[in-house]
């Protein structure tokens, strides 16, 4: 059945940074829709705590932030895309203060500057530890006031439609289980990551990577699927969940220290904490292993509780939930997997190789992360380019060519799929897939995860192919919003072991234990500390090369 009651020349699927800002330009001249399968603030967006960096004190230069993400990104980064991640982010800072969004500012009424991994400098702007929540709060309250943007909630995409070659529509399924099907004349995925692929992750339920599931069956480019950030610092203290705990905890003076209570990181890079994550990660991931304990501590107690309360909130108040005082005792913390640095290709306007379908934010693979993502180019990268697509679209759709299908075929076109309301199931089978999705994710963390090997990898692949067949099986078409995702999550893990298969040298956050490690040139060149920190010490690790 099409849905008749709206006719968008353009639909953006996903609330996080990226959709909601892309909608919100688009709107400026053209009708919007924006699905989104929870209600419109679930996000990673949400969550987002230490900040988003850019280059917007006298001090600091384009130059050193071009660097830092090129080093972090172990010199496989597009080159042309981090520099306008960098040159634009001014700009689209200043239109998010001017929506609205309070970053921290000093006693002078200045904005204030924190640091995270990787930076060469104090970059990052925030809102206290709440700059996703900030951020995500301002956009929606701009996209609900906005008639030109009709919003969705509780609608899954499912498909998206191409005719002759066009991206012309989606296939969602509506909040009563209605299947549907919506056309437009471009499609905008900005459905965020697939950090539920791991059992130990940062990010919320919603992160199932559709997006890329979506657009690998129609043929999109999906590339870096291997580059998963893992993030080093959870919070670990079963049975609680596992959340983060903030790289600016470090970039403020916390240290990572070991259960015989050594700082430990001084061994493995001259930046000791504040190294780039995946080392970071790495490092923590040896101490545990060598110490025979499933965590490490970070530790900031020594600063003043009051400070701690009012500069770090959410992860006061978290840890607090959980019997832990931050400002008492040190933190327990292990890496958890937090974010994709591959997704689906794209060029610096957005737009994937499928005309009509572009792909912005966590979804996409602009190529500016490279093998690993510079703490807090994330949300940079959300708002730069889901702008640059907004004004791609709207130059093709207004002035360029457009979509080359016939009105009536775009927009009109026949209905590809109907369906009843999905028949409610027993549960038994909710029940049988929710344990094949938790086995995926225990194979995925065991065999995809930190570290990796070439058998582990092959071992990951054939028990996902059981697990596949078992999880068509359990759940025959219409499916349920559970199995959508239960789906997409096998396409994306078998996209991630595959292209971990592939890869021949190590790099980023992709370390092999059969493959050599690319240390990249940057890296090597770069012999100056910013911070003036001691030279590294201790014997290199057993388990991989540290990079000093
Ligand atoms: P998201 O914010 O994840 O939004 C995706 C949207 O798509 C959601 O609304 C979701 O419901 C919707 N969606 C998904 N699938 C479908 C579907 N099939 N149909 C309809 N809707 C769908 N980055 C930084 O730069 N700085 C930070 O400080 C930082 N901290 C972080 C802390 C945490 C805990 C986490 C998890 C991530 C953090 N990141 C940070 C990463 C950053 O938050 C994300 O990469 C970024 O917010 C992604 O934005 P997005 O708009 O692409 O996706
Ligand atoms: C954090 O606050 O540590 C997360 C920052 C990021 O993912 O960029």
């Amino acid at each position: 059945m099409a849905d008749t009651s709206f006719q968008p020349d353009v639909i953006v699927i996903g609330s996080g940074a990226a959709g909601l800002l892309c909608a919100i330009e688009l709107s400026k001249s053209l009708q919007v829709c924006l699905l989104t399968k929870n209600c419109i603030r679930e996000s990673n967006t949400k969550y987002a705590q230490g900040g988003i960096a850019a280059v917007m004190k006298l001090d600091d230069d384009y130059e050193q932030h071009i660097k830092d993400t090129l080093v972090a990104g172990d010199n496989l980064c597009a080159l042309d895309a981090v520099k306008l991640l960098v040159h634009e982010a001014p700009a689209r800072i200043r239109e998010l203060i001017n929506l609205g969004i309070e970053f921290d500012k000093d006693k002078d009424n200045l904005l204030q500057f924190t640091r995270e991994g990787g930076h060469s400098s104090r970059r990052i702007l925030h809102v206290g530890d709440l700059t996703g929540l900030a951020i995500e709060e301002s956009l929606v309250n701009s996209v609900m006031t906005n008639s030109r943007i009709d919003v969705r909630e509780n609608v899954l995409v499912k498909d998206l439609l191409v005719e002759q070659g066009y991206c012309c529509g989606v296939i969602f399924r509506s909040e009563q289980g209605q299947y549907l099907t919506l056309r437009a004349k471009a499609i905008v995925l900005a459905t965020g990551g697939a950090g539920q692929l791991f059992s130990h992750t940062t990010n919320p339920s919603i992160a199932t990577g559709d997006g890329v599931a979506m657009a690998h069956r129609i043929g999109a480019n999906i590339v870096n699927m291997e580059f998963i950030q893992f993030h080093p610092t959870a919070f670990h203290k079963p049975p609680a969940p596992y959340f983060l705990i903030s790289e600016a905890v470090r970039g403020e003076g916390g240290i990572l220290v070991n259960h015989k209570g050594e700082r430990f990181m001084k061994k493995y890079h001259r930046l000791k904490e504040l190294a780039p994550r995946d080392i970071v990660a790495r490092a923590i991931f040896q101490e545990m292993a060598d110490e025979k304990k499933d965590s490490v501590f970070l530790d900031i107690a020594f600063k003043d509780a009051h400070y701690l309360q009012k500069r770090f909130p959410t992860i006061y108040n978290r840890c607090l939930e959980y019997g832990l005082d931050i400002t008492n005792e040190p933190v327990p913390v292990s890496p958890a997997a937090h974010y994709f640095c591959g997704g689906v290709k794209t060029n610096i306007d957005g737009l994937t190789n499928i005309p009509g379908l572009y792909a912005i934010g966590e979804v996409a693979c602009t190529g500016v992360h490279g093998a690993n993502r510079l703490a807090s180019n994330s949300l940079l990268e959300s708002v730069v380019f889901a702008y640059r697509a907004a004004v791609h679209i709207d130059c093709w759709l207004r002035f360029g060519p457009g979509p080359r299908l016939s009105p009536e075929n775009a927009l009109n076109g026949p209905n590809t799929k109907t369906s009843p309301k999905t028949p409610i199931k027993t549960g038994m089978n909710k029940r049988e897939i929710e344990k094949r999705i938790t086995k995926i994710q225990q194979i995925m963390w065991e065999y995809a995860g930190i570290i990796r090997s070439h058998a582990g990898i092959q071992k990951a692949l054939n028990a996902l192919k059981r697990i596949e067949k078992q999880v068509a099986e359990l759940s025959p078409d219409p499916l349920s919003v559970f199995e959508i995702e239960a789906r997409n999550l096998i396409t994306v893990a078998k996209l991630v072991l595959l292209a971990a298969r592939r890869r021949t040298f190590n790099a980023g956050t992709h370390y092999n234990l059969d493959l050599v490690t690319h240390t990249s040139e940057l890296a090597d060149l770069d012999e100056t500390d910013p911070f003036q920190l001691e030279d590294p010490s201790g014997e290199p690790s057993s388990l991989y090369r540290p990079v000093h």
